[in-house]
């Protein structure tokens, strides 16, 4: 769990030469403007949308190789996997996007297709799914497992970063090493 935890702390200060071939991977669609303007919303309080799921992609590519699994797939899934543009707390628009943790699956399915035309049906089964167990249906490979777990995974250190100056000084001092 540690080890988990340790590359966690890295993805704050991951680069081209020490992420182990992750940006190789991601980079066609990582650096769009599409993905880059998710930076601009809030994802968990202090977190924005771009931290959150380039840790998310790249824990899942991380567990995803060490187990022998379709990393590429899980990578490039969890890249797209909160790919909407809005933020849903908005209070204007609060009303549509009542349900968020219900619908916006189907938005990311919609807008990775759009980003991404070769797109699999697997990495598109991951992104729809990748909230599982609030939706009823599990994700249909191995890969969309990882996925939703180290979404979880990474929301809850979120969470708690933003949450408790406690841990919040411990992170920082750990995201110092990497
Ligand atoms: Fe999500
Ligand atoms: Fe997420």
């Amino acid at each position: 769990m540690s080890k988990l935890y340790d590359e966690y702390c890295k993805t704050y200060k991951l680069t081209e030469e020490n992420s182990d071939g992750f940006y190789d991977l991601v980079n066609d669609i990582y650096l769009t403007d599409e993905v880059q303007s998710l930076a601009k919303y809030e994802q968990h309080l202090d977190i924005d949308r771009l931290q959150h799921i380039t840790a998310v992609a790249y824990l899942s590519f991380k567990i995803c190789k060490h187990f022998g699994l379709d990393f590429k797939s899980a990578a490039r899934s969890a890249i797209m996997h909160d790919l909407f543009y809005y933020d849903w707390r908005d209070g204007e628009t609060g009303k549509w996007h009542r349900l968020h943790g219900y619908k916006h699956p189907y938005y990311a399915y919609l807008n990775a297709k759009e980003l991404c035309p070769g797109i699999t049906e697997e990495e598109l089964n991951i992104i729809s799914h990748h909230m599982w167990p609030l939706t009823i249906f599990p994700p249909k490979s191995k890969e969309g497992f990882v996925v939703s777990m180290s979404d979880k995974y990474c929301a809850a250190h979120e969470l708690f970063y933003s949450l408790s100056k406690k841990y919040k000084a411990r992170f920082l001092k750990d995201i110092e090493r990497f």
